[in-house]
Parts: C-alpha cells; sequence; structure tokens
C-alpha cells in the first residue's frame, strides 16, 4: 500500500517515542521508505542508534550538520508525520516558530501533515493548547489520537498516544484515492448464531476477516461504512459505524433497514440457512434421542435484490470445488449486480484465512456475465480489486 512513497517522520520528546520504531518498521513493511527527524529531546526517549537501524539509515537531528536539510528533506517527503507530537512541536507548529531541524522542515514543508499527539491530559485540555491545536486542524492538518487512557505520570485521562496501527492505517488512507468519497457502503460480515436453547446455537466457521477487510478499504478510500457484523473476534477499522447481531433475524432485520440508505451493498456474511423452529427458554435435559426440527431462513440478499430503488449490491458464493456454475446462478437469481467465488476447499481460500483466491463475476447492461479470476492474494488486496472493478462499473453506468 505505502510502495514507493516517501514518509517524513518527526520523533519529539515523549515517553512514547520508544513506539516510533514500531512505527517506523511498519511503514518499511508496508514499502514506504521513511526518513526521521529526532528533536533533542526525542533522544532522552530513544537513541538516534535505534532509529538507524529501523529506519535503513535515515536519521537527522543537527540542523547544522547539513545546512540545506530543512529544505531538501521535506522536499522528498510525500507526507509528514510526527508521531509523538508534544505539546511543544504542535504549539510551535501552529505559531510559525522554527528553532530546530524539526520545527524548521515543518515550515517548509507544503504537503500533507498528520500528527499524534501525546501529553499529560491536562497539558492536552490546555485552552492555548487547544487553540494551536484547532488552528492547525482548521488549515487541514489531519491528527490521529491521542486515546483516553493510563498516562506515563500514572494519571488516566486524554493523551495517550493513538495506537502504532491506528497511526498506519490515517497514513495508507492519507495516501490512498478517494474515490468512494460520497458512497454509503453498507457490508455484512461474519457468521451468525441460531439459539437451540440458552447455553447451544449453531454456526459456521466464517470468521468475519473477508468482511471487515472489505469495511477497511472503503473507508480507506473515502467511504462513510456501516459493517452490520455477526460475532467475530476482529477489532472493527476505525470511522466505521459498526452494528453488532447474532441471529440471522437480526441480521435480516438491520440489513432492510440500512440498504434504503446505501449506494453500495456488500454482503459477505455467511448466514445461516435454516434456524432451529424454536428456542428453548431453558437448558435442555440430556436425553436418549434428540432430534432438531429446522426451518429456512429468508434470503437477505435475495430479497434486497427486489428493493426498487436498488443500491449496487455483491453478494458471496463460497463453495466447496470449482463451482462457479453455483455462483453463475445466484448472481442471477438473487437479481444482484456482482457475485464473489471462492473455492473455500482450496488452501489460502478457507475459513480464517488471511488470504483469499476469487473469481468476481458480474453483469453486464445487457444481462451478459463477465468473470475475473484473481490471484490468490490478502483479503485486503481482494477488497480492492472489488471496489476497483465496482467504482469502473458505475462509471460506466454513470457515462451511459
Ligand atoms: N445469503 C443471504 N441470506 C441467507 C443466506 C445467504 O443473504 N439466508 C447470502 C450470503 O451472504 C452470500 C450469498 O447469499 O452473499 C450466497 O450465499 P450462499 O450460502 O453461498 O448461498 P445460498 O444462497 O445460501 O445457497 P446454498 O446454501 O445452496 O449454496
Amino acid at each position: 500500500m505505502l510502495k514507493d512513497r516517501s514518509i517524513l517522520l518527526g520523533i519529539t520528546g515523549s515517553v512514547a517515542a520508544y513506539k516510533s520504531l514500531e512505527l517506523i518498521k511498519g511503514f518499511v513493511k508496508d514499502g514506504a521508505s521513511v526518513k526521521v527527524i529526532m528533536t533533542e529531546a526525542a533522544k532522552r526517549f530513544i537513541t538516534p542508534m535505534s532509529v538507524e537501524i529501523a529506519s535503513g539509515g535515515n536519521v537527522y537531528c543537527d540542523m547544522f550538520e547539513s545546512p540545506l536539510s530543512h529544505v531538501s528533506l521535506p522536499a522528498d517527503a510525500d507526507l509528514f508525520v510526527i508521531a509523538p507530537a508534544t505539546a511543544n512541536i504542535i504549539s510551535k507548529y501552529a505559531n510559525g516558530i522554527a528553532d530546530n531541524l524539526l520545527s524548521t522542515s515543518l515550515l517548509a514543508f507544503n504537503g500533507r501533515v498528520i500528527i499524534a499527539p501525546a501529553m499529560n491530559w491536562r497539558m492536552y485540555e490546555n485552552a492555548v493548547f487547544q487553540k494551536n491545536l484547532h488552528y492547525l486542524l482548521s488549515l487541514g492538518v489531519k491528527t490521529v489520537g491521542p486515546e483516553r487512557g493510563s498516562l506515563a505520570c500514572g494519571e488516566e485521562g486524554m493523551g495517550r498516544m493513538a495506537d502504532v496501527e491506528k497511526i498506519i492505517e490515517a497514513v495508507r488512507t492519507s495516501l490512498s484515492k478517494q474515490d468512494l468519497a460520497g458512497e454509503q457502503v453498507l457490508v455484512t460480515a461474519g457468521p451468525t448464531r441460531e439459539y437451540i436453547d440458552p447455553v447451544r446455537y449453531i454456526s459456521n466457521r466464517s470468521s468475519g476477516k473477508m468482511g471487515y477487510a472489505i469495511a477497511k478499504i472503503a473507508k480507506r478510500r473515502g467511504a462513510d461504512v456501516t459493517l452490520i457484523s455477526g460475532p467475530t473476534a476482529i477489532k472493527p477499522p476505525d470511522g466505521v459505524e459498526v452494528i453488532n447481531v447474532e441471529t440471522a433475524d437480526e441480521m435480516h432485520a438491520s440489513v432492510m433497514d440500512n440498504v434504503p440508505m446505501s449506494s453500495i451493498f456488500i454482503m459477505s456474511a455467511a448466514v445461516a440457512d435454516f434456524v432451529p423452529a424454536e428456542t428453548k427458554n431453558s437448558k435442555i435435559e440430556k436425553k436418549e434421542k434428540f432430534s432438531l426440527n429446522l426451518v429456512k431462513t429468508s434470503d437477505i440478499l435475495e430479497e434486497a435484490g427486489r428493493f426498487k430503488n436498488k443500491p449496487f449490491i455483491a453478494g458471496f458464493s463460497a463453495e466447496t470445488g470449482n463451482r462457479l456454475d453455483r455462483a453463475r446462478k445466484k448472481l442471477v437469481n438473487k437479481n444482484i449486480d456482482m457475485i464473489v467465488f471462492n473455492d473455500v476447499s482450496k488452501a489460502g481460500s478457507g475459513f480464517d484465512a488471511d488470504t483469499n483466491e476469487v473469481v468476481i463475476i458480474h453483469r453486464d447492461k445487457e444481462g451478459e456475465i463477465h468473470e475475473q479470476p484473481l490471484q490468490l492474494m490478502s483479503k485486503e488486496d481482494v477488497a480492492s480489486a472489488l471496489f476497483d472493478m465496482i467504482v469502473s462499473l458505475k462509471n460506466e453506468g454513470l457515462s451511459e
């Protein structure tokens, strides 16, 4: 995602500075080249040598070591990140003070800046500091965090630097195309649970990873995203509205409520096809014999496909074996625009995997079916490919 991107990272004097090493490694792992400017105070928390090793040798501290570095460093950067950002650097930046390599480089940079504030809650809530912060926000500077929690001083409050993964995601968002801006994306994810009694349920092996990846990429590309999720163990992406449901019935009701507000609807949840005909109020006792009556659930996707002013609709078709014929049938029978086929019996495409190998199948205006097989790739890359296709199909529709 950050391949061939150049990030200039400023580290200032906060106890959170040790997390910057993880941040640098995360940027590098994502393909970015990272140059780092450390303030004198930052050097009290982590050593330039650790930063040098993490960044591959690109650490700068002294303004006068190379007289024009405050101009050349920002000139080469796609994005300037300050993490951790103390009250001092934020206030200096807001007031145009240039008294060290970092503050001077900030003034010489006219691209996008992301800051991750970290300080004591009293400093964070201070009116002078807030005025400075708001001024920067009004100029288009982006912030990640801070978060509420226990602070280095032992107090609880607002001022902890945001998690490294959140900062990296903010950077990805900032450098990503925003071609889903203005879209209302509705995504479903995960399994459903159908209760037999208060302690037992029927469910399936869906982890929710594919749906969460779709929600994350949609958000990154600028959409407003609502994620209707069955029970999963995954942390939802930042900035996404999450509606937690448990049963197929609850998922059905929530989808019906939200489809009318959506412009793109992607149904990746593994909804139960059958549920117990009745749910007992108390635990069923062990008997010699036990049988369960099941009844069919309503097909949510098919119902959404019957909406009059329906959004662009995509479904999933997880099959065992190369049953593209079944996926094609579902695309037509459910009257939707796209279906994503995968063979869950293939290595790397099964439940709980971080990767998927899919075939994207869609219908054009004339009803003709087109198929695009993709290589085995990460679920985030599958999500990106899906949106590339959806955006181009929507654009084609608009230009007709
Ligand atoms: N789906 C749904 N509501 C259901 C069952 C499935 O909306 N009650 C959706 C799934 O989220 C998926 C698509 O329909 O996007 C295909 O689901 P799948 O289980 O592959 O197919 P089914 O239509 O249930 O048919 P079958 O189980 O026979 O394969």
